[in-house]
């Protein structure tokens, strides 16, 4: 959408993979406080976004009322608050008459929502797809989108439709970034069934406009209110690395006040977030996969540099060969690991490196534009 906003990957955190309905603005503080004192916003995360279940219904004029027992400093000084710590403030609703957890939803008061979001200061609005009588999807999702441009204040526009009638195809005039899968979860093969969905849609993202796969489970280990019994740190990994090199959206979904050293690590790495947020703007395709063990690429601002995963499927540890010619590269490539932060050295043709099971590898690879080769997918190739 070309609103000016999310020229590279949204990124921030959002309360519904930890507290789902669960929240309140105590919650919303600590969250915003912790942004700030964990790193997180120094490492680039700004928004801090309510989800589901913060609103009680609507006053005689209709206005839309936040829960006075959960919220009972209002919307208003809750943003206040937020944007007192130099972050940016969203909050959720829904295209339809209500949302998934039996809230109002923005259906006829598409313009009186927008302007009353605006008066608060929100930043960011997520648009579920709940309870909407079987209406059209793009054509809600545009009223709401110019309620939004038309309520005076910068507002980025976040569609949650789930993939529902294709919003990549619509996606790109609509909103700023929109959901292409039903929602995480909070174990391993959820996240490669997303990833599996999400990947093959990397045409359709661009500064501005972006695919999302879903929030963040990195961090949960189980205990959020989203279900799953979780993941292993090497699955976290995993998972971040595929939305970094998927130029996805960066909303964590963890409890930011009681992060291990791990899930610091994965979530603040300043060489993986400079992935996502390469000012290309390209999304990393799939190279190749051998029976599970995958690769893949993305283009990066700067011509002869690719950011690589190296991806194991597999339940056992495995090698990956990562072939230069295949990303469109020539033969002589300086490799770097990008989690370990180590300059791997200086490879002809190929890298190969052992990935354990379920884990991933990612590299910086620094060579030049191929102007000869074998063509293995034409879509990696940088001027296509
Ligand atoms: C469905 C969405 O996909 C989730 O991300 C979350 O917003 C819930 N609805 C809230 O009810």
């Amino acid at each position: 959408l070309s609103n000016g906003l999310a020229l590279t990957p949204p990124m921030g955190w959002n309360s519904w993979n930890f507290y789902a309905c669960n929240v309140d603005e105590v919650k919303i503080k600590q969250a915003a406080d912790a942004m700030v004192s964990s790193g997180m916003k120094a490492a680039g995360y700004d928004y801090v976004v309510i989800d589901d279940c913060w609103q009680t219904g609507r006053d005689a004029n209709g206005d839309i009322i936040a829960d006075p027992v959960k919220f009972p400093s209002g919307m208003k000084a809750l943003a206040d608050y937020v944007h007192g710590k130099g972050l940016k403030f969203g909050l959720y609703t829904d295209a339809g008459f209500t949302t998934c957890a039996g809230r109002p939803g923005i259906y006829s008061h598409e313009v009186q929502d927008a302007n009353k979001f605006a008066s608060w200061g929100v930043d960011y609005v997520k648009v579920d797809w709940c309870d909407n009588g079987g209406m059209d999807p793009q054509t809600r999702y545009t009223i709401i989108r110019d309620a939004m441009a038309n309520s005076g204040r910068s507002i980025l526009f976040s569609i949650c439709n789930w993939g529902i009638n294709k919003p990549w195809i619509w996606g790109p005039a609509t909103g700023n970034m929109w959901r292409t899968t039903d929602d995480i979860f909070d174990y391993w093969q959820r996240v490669t069934w997303i990833i599996d969905q999400n990947v093959p849609l990397a045409n359709f993202a661009g500064p501005g406009s972006w695919n999302d796969p879903d929030m963040l489970m990195v961090g949960n280990y189980g205990t959020g209110a989203v279900f799953g019994g979780g993941m292993t740190d090497t699955e976290y990994r995993s998972h971040y690395s595929m939305w970094a090199i998927m130029a996805a959206p960066l909303i964590a979904g963890n409890n930011l006040a009681s992060m291990n050293q791990y899930t610091k690590d994965t979530l603040m790495n300043s060489e993986v977030i400079a992935v996502d947020q390469d000012s290309l703007g390209k999304q990393g395709v799939l190279v190749s996969d051998l029976g599970g063990l995958q690769v893949y690429s993305k283009i990066l601002q700067t011509a002869g540099t690719r950011a690589v995963v190296l991806l194991n499927r597999k339940d056992a540890a495995s090698n990956i060969t990562v072939n230069f010619a295949s990303l469109g590269l020539g033969s002589s490539v300086a490799v770097r690991d990008l989690w370990q932060k180590i300059n791997l050295g200086s490879f002809s043709n190929s890298y190969t490196v052992n990935v354990p099971s379920h884990g991933s590898v990612m590299l910086k690879l620094t060579g030049t534009e191929a102007t000869t080769g074998p063509i293995v997918s034409g879509k990696t190739y940088r001027i296509i």
